[in-house]
């Protein structure tokens, strides 16, 4: 497809239509960029311990390089200014702030600072998420998630965190997406710390939201003006038919994979038909748990990914629910469905449903087997699904959604989990053997889109 081809498919967009105020960035994550494991005093993820695990990760990688963003973050936050991103979303690694001793390691917070003030000073406003998946791995051998320990030892990281960081970031989204932590975690085993265990990853989910309920007002105490929220991956679920059964399935995995979030944040408690699907596998709850997690959100931070097509399996899953390869439909190089109207959808659905302040997305984004060819990387596809998404995100503003920002994910290339670096989602190439960064095209379609309209 020629440049010209793909601007006369795609929907006309420009910057103006969104409003003047809007958050424009993108995003990252630190144990798929940063690298430098074994520096500035960090200590031992679960991540690193993970990698170690023979046939857990894809390619047998692991962070231990990634982009060694820990040394080229200059280079990195530039590549982020000249897109034209006036916000950036990254995480800060507790295993770099945490020490045994329980005082925090000051290398850690220095790192931070700088990184903030480099963002500061190219006019891009810090969003920080406070917890993207590495765990201390000491804090795993005493339990990990499950433990509600775990609970406090977050809060006081949290604390050290925004007393060092309140003055500058005014923006803290206290966990990356909860369902992965608990669900990938211990569940399906996909993730770090590789665990499964389904009544376990359940206790997690509720431990994960009571830290949450804890750390929105240490944030608020000790970063005056800040925001607080949290970002949830929501999928639109569809049923695979008609049937009754169908239908049920569907709503049933509905309830733990959105609304059992969006419900306890809302203080509406856990829904009770998921409760009741559960039975003995439901989390062991204390009282004041519920009134905690409900605290107020400034907002509401939303990765959008994909639908999910849901039929009734008995036996499949401990809600006899299976998800469905819909044939037919456009996919990404992960298998991914690309269905932009989704996103329409959760946004309305947040709105609508659950009245919530404000919405960021604060991850959209794409993989596909990119090629530099001649020096340039041709990601059609990356650019058609960025441009359709923005589409989409234009049409919940118009029905009223208070969407007011949009994180692409991603910056860069980067480690992608258990898929290793064989997954690109980045705008910006990166060959892992040099190090070099290269935008990529739809990188650079997201440079004009922002430069042309400021
Ligand atoms: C969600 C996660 O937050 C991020 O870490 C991951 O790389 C992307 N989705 C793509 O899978």
């Amino acid at each position: 497809m020629t440049p010209n081809d793909l601007a006369a498919a795609l929907p006309a967009l420009q910057r103006s239509d969104f409003p003047a105020a809007f958050r424009w960035g993108t995003s990252t994550s630190s144990y798929q960029i940063e690298g430098a494991t074994r520096e500035g005093g960090r200590v031992e993820s679960i991540w690193d311990r993970f990698c170690a695990t023979p046939g857990a990760i894809r390619d047998g990688s692991s962070g231990a390089n990634a982009c060694h963003h820990y040394h080229r973050w200059p280079q990195d936050l530039d590549l982020a200014q000249e897109l034209g991103t006036n916000a950036y979303r990254f995480s800060i690694a507790w295993p770099r702030i945490w020490t045994a001793a329980g005082t925090p390691n000051p290398q850690g917070l220095d790192f931070y600072e700088r990184l903030v003030d480099g963002m500061l000073v190219r006019g891009l406003e810090p969003w920080a998420t406070l917890y993207h998946w590495d765990l201390p791995q000491a804090l795993q051998e005493q339990g990990g998630w499950a433990a509600r320990d775990t609970v406090h030892a977050y809060t006081a990281y949290v604390d050290a965190v925004t007393r060092r960081l309140g003055d500058r970031v005014k923006h803290w989204i206290t966990h990356n997406e909860p369902w992965c932590t608990a669900m990938h975690g211990h569940w399906d085993g996909m993730h770090a710390p590789g665990i499964r265990d389904f009544g376990m990853a359940l206790q997690v989910c509720h431990y994960v939201l009571l830290s949450h309920g804890l750390a929105v007002p240490l944030i608020r105490a000790n970063a005056p003006g800040a925001q607080a929220g949290i970002a949830l991956s929501l999928h639109p679920v569809r049923a695979a038919s008609m049937s009754e059964d169908d239908v049920a399935a569907g709503h049933r995995h509905d309830g733990l994979r959105n609304r059992w979030f969006l419900d306890a944040l809302a203080g509406r408690g856990y829904p009770a038909d998921v409760l009741a699907a559960l039975g003995a596998s439901a989390p062991r709850i204390e009282p004041g748990d519920l009134a905690t997690i409900a605290v107020p959100i400034d907002f509401m931070g939303l990765n959008y990914y994909f639908p999910e097509t849901i039929a009734h399996a008995p036996g499949r899953s401990p809600l006899q629910t299976v998800v469905v390869t819909a044939p037919d439909v456009e996919r990404t190089a992960f298998g991914w469905e690309v269905e932009p109207a989704g996103l329409t959808e959760l946004l309305l659905r947040l709105h609508r449903e659950y009245q919530v302040p404000a919405i960021y997305v604060t991850e959209n984004g794409s993989c596909y087997d990119d090629e530099v060819i001649d020096g340039a990387v041709h990601d059609t596809a990356r650019t058609r699904y960025l441009v359709r998404h923005l589409a989409a995100l234009r049409d919940a503003l118009g029905l009223g959604t208070p969407v007011q920002g949009y994180f692409a994910w991603s910056l860069l290339d980067n480690f992608e989990w258990a898929e290793g670096y064989t997954r690109r989602f980045g705008l910006t190439h990166v060959d892992f053997a040099t190090q070099q960064r290269l935008l990529k095209r739809s990188g650079q379609w997201y440079r004009d889109f922002l430069r042309a309209g400021r």
